[in-house]
């Protein structure tokens, strides 16, 4: 580990409290003027450590830049290999380019800012800078491709615990691949796999998460106004819910293998069962009542004139239908 690191790692742990700049000196084993230079260079990343005579350096304690070393602290298994970059395309792009180079799985990239955000059905996730979590999860999972849908509902329902467990809110799944908080989405989830056409299983997936934690200084765009929304107005927890993110959703998935029971907290979490809903599917637009969840994720609807369909996720775009 860099110096540059293992002093952001440190002041991370002790966020809050100062840390001598003789101590980091002592612990890497390096002189004073480095640990100077080391802190100098955090603070061009945009770290805001503070400097006090006698006393030390200090993050404050609601200082948040997205960082690995901010987000070690927080996990509990220690065999992720995880990247953080201050800007990028889409991390899902180059975490798909890096998986066909044969990067293994247990890889996370995070960027904290996305130039080319890529949501589903071809659309921009708006990814604006140090305000989201832009996460992208490289999984080599031992599956035939037709349940890696599974992947999507276990990181809905792994993202959906995790901000309840930071923030203190109940948040709900849109099927198939939504988080919601009240009325206005906070997560996306873009799940991509490769194919192996031999043996019809999984080669690689890459699951993308984003999650919108704190208010852009200039709002949502218009176009997401009334959509969109962040966790929070304040600072101060990206990188505990990046960590419990990852924490949850590796609870369910582990070597290949996606264990677990999280269909009936999926299920439970939907808030479109009951409901009608616009389904939109080859250009036609039909309301529907949204009956249930199959096991294998598929919705179940009954149409206005009584036939029901079990819809699968790729095919269709769901609105929930307002009522005047
Ligand atoms: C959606 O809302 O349709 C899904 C949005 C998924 C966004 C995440 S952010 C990290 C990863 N990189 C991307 O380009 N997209 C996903």
């Amino acid at each position: 580990m860099s110096l540059k690191k293992g002093i952001a790692l440190c002041l991370e742990k002790s966020k809050g409290s100062f840390v001598s700049g003789g101590d980091l000196a002592e612990q890497f084993c390096v002189s004073r003027s480095a640990v100077s230079k080391a802190v100098k260079a955090l603070r061009l990343e945009g770290y805001d450590i503070e400097a006090v005579t006698n006393r030390g350096y200090r993050l404050p304690a609601c200082s948040d830049i997205l960082s690995a070393e901010g987000i070690k602290p927080h996990l509990k298994g220690s065999g992720l290999n995880i990247t953080v970059v201050d800007s990028t395309g889409s991390t899902n792009s180059d975490l798909k380019k890096a998986a066909l180079d044969g990067l293994s799985e247990n890889n996370v990239l995070i960027a904290r800012e996305q130039t080319g955000g890529r949501g589903r059905m071809g659309r921009e996730f708006f990814s604006p800078k140090g305000t989201g979590i832009y996460m992208s999860l490289l999984l080599r999972p031992k599956m035939p491709a037709k349940n890696a849908l599974n992947l999507t509902t276990a990181a809905a329902v792994a993202v959906a615990r995790a901000i309840e467990k930071v923030c203190g809110v109940e948040p709900k799944i849109k099927w198939v691949n939504d988080i919601f908080v009240g009325s206005k989405k906070v997560c996306g989830i873009l799940t991509e796999a490769a194919v192996n056409i031999e043996t019809g299983g999984v080669q690689y997936a890459v699951v993308g998460i984003g999650v919108n934690v704190e208010e852009p200084k200039s709002g949502f765009p218009k176009d997401l106004k009334g959509i969109a929304a962040a966790l929070t107005n304040s600072a101060g927890f990206k990188n505990s819910l990046a960590a419990e993110i990852l924490n949850e959703f590796y609870e369910f998935y582990n070597n290949g293998e996606l264990k677990g029971e999280f269909y009936n907290e999926y299920r439970s979490r939907l808030f479109i069962l009951g409901k009608r809903v616009e389904v939109m599917k080859n250009g036609e637009v039909k309301t529907a009542l949204a009956c249930d969840i199959s096991p294998d994720f598929c919705l179940l609807v009954e149409y206005d004139d009584g036939t029901s369909e079990s819809l699968s996720s790729g095919e269709v775009r769901l609105r929930l239908y307002e009522e005047n």
